[in-house]
């Protein structure tokens, strides 16, 4: 049912006619007023203007056989004739023959291309003011018009020049109207061009930045409003640049500092005698240590490093083989090498952290890759206890670890997935949960090609 309310809605139907990009719907914009002007400048005025001229040239030949038909009619020596025949041919345009004793046939023929038009305008001042039968015929090559008038004595003939009643101004005028419009088109689709350009730019620094890739020599360029918007891209980049820098180093510098306390008391510790209390704060200080670690890999993580085309199948094996070197069961299926634009080492820690999951709680574990159009896909199974879905979101957040892993053995600081979730992000890509067809969690990694 929504389908088809969808379906009646003319926004559904003008949005799916409209072309996708701007440089394209620009120029509709200009191109669709100008048809419509042209289409209306030819039908009413042309038309209009074109048959009017039509008629009065008809109604001018048409006066000039008149005449002649009245002059030759009226008694008229051969002498007479002869001069009103040059006459006719030096001055009208007309060549006339007169034949005597002839009877016509009164039948109107068109050949050739003519505009039917204009044999009708003639036929009509011909019936208006000629009053004698008459028959009109066009020539094919369309270079005459051929008429003939039943007199009292005899026909009448008259070839009259196209010129005469053909009145080209309207054709020029549409070929101006067609060329100017062409001129126009033409130079519409350079301006867009160069209008469109800033923004294109504009959508792939943004895009660069979204894949954690270094903004190449933007500068904002072209109108105001499109210059406004790149300087509050440059500024909102180096805000946030700003601000992990900061956050990178405060954490660094926690972890470091924490560092040495730590390493002196290790060092006290070894020189006590081993009691219950000691093994214990010696696990304590071990545990410390770790979780410094992670903190210091989270930070790393958005360490500033450059995109660069690598081959995922390659990594992927690498961290497999290590992986298999624990005694893990680790499958990996992938044909061919394929090449990515990211970040090798943070994509490595991703992929390790989510590996090293399955491995802590599961022991079987199956990686595939799929192709999609534009995308690539990870999938990693395993056969451990898996994550009820509704916790799906929660482990992405930072020290969020599942109540039955808080045990010696499947210990961490859960700050695993949130790492891989900002460097699926830095890279453009898309992380998702699922139940695995191996009984425990899927994880989904998406990354654009
Ligand atoms: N493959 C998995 N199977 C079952 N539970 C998992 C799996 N991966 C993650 N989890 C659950 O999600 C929690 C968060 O994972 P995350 O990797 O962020 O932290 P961690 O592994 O506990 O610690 P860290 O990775 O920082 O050493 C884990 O504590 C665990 O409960
Ligand atoms: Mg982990």
């Amino acid at each position: 049912m929504a389908f088809e309310l969808k379906k009646l809605n003319p926004w559904y139907w003008i949005h799916k006619i409209l072309p996708r990009t701007l440089f394209a719907r620009s120029l509709l914009i200009i191109v669709i007023p100008v048809l419509l002007m042209e289409i209306v400048v030819m039908s009413v005025f042309v038309d209009n203007h074109w048959r009017k001229i039509t008629s009065r040239l008809a109604f001018g030949v048409a006066g000039e056989i008149a005449i002649m038909a009245d002059e030759i009619e009226g008694g008229v020596t051969d002498k007479r004739l002869e001069k009103l025949t040059n006459y006719a041919a030096q001055n009208l345009d007309l060549l006339i023959t007169y034949e005597k004793g002839e009877t016509l046939k009164p039948e109107i023929v068109f050949e050739g291309t003519w505009e039917p038009f204009t044999a009708m305008a003639l036929s009509k001042a011909l019936s208006e003011q000629v009053r004698r039968p008459f028959s009109l015929s066009t020539s094919p090559d369309d270079k005459w018009v051929n008429v003939g008038i039943q007199l009292d004595g005899g026909v009448l003939r008259i070839l009259a020049l196209e010129r005469r009643l053909f009145s080209s101004s309207a054709y020029i005028f549409l070929l101006w109207l067609g060329g100017s419009s062409v001129i126009l088109f033409s130079i519409a689709v350079i301006f867009m061009r160069n209008q469109i350009r800033p923004i294109r730019r504009l959508a792939l620094a943004a895009e660069r930045m979204g894949t954690g890739r270094e903004i190449l020599s933007f500068k904002p360029e072209g109108a105001r409003e499109v210059r406004a918007a790149g300087r509050a891209f440059l500024e909102m980049h180096e805000r946030i640049t700003r601000q992990i820098e900061q956050r990178t180093a405060m954490l660094a510098g926690i972890s470091h500092d924490l560092r040495t306390p730590l390493t002196r008391m290790k060092l006290g510790l070894s020189f006590l005698d081993g009691g219950d209390d000691v093994k214990a704060l010696k696990q304590d200080v071990t545990d410390m240590e770790r979780m410094i670690d992670s903190y210091l890999d989270f930070v790393r993580g958005e360490e500033r490093e450059m995109g660069e085309p690598i081959f995922l199948t390659s990594l992927i094996t690498k961290i497999v083989e290590k992986t298999r070197r624990h005694g893990t069961e680790i499958e990996f299926i992938g044909e061919e090498d394929i090449r990515i634009v990211a970040r090798p080492l943070a994509l490595e820690r991703c992929l390790s952290n989510v590996i090293g999951n399955a491995e802590k709680f599961g022991s079987g574990i199956k990686i595939t890759i799929e192709k999609q159009t534009g995308s690539i896909a990870i999938n990693i199974d395993d056969n451990g206890p898996g994550i009820p879905p509704e916790l799906y979101e929660e482990v992405f957040k930072p020290f969020y670890r599942v109540d039955n892993s808080r045990n010696t053995t499947t210990g961490g600081v859960g700050l695993g997935l949130p790492i891989v979730k900002d460097i699926v992000h830095a890279h453009g890509g898309h992380i998702t949960l699922d139940k695995s067809p191996m009984g425990g969690l899927r994880v989904r990694i998406e990354l654009p090609q």
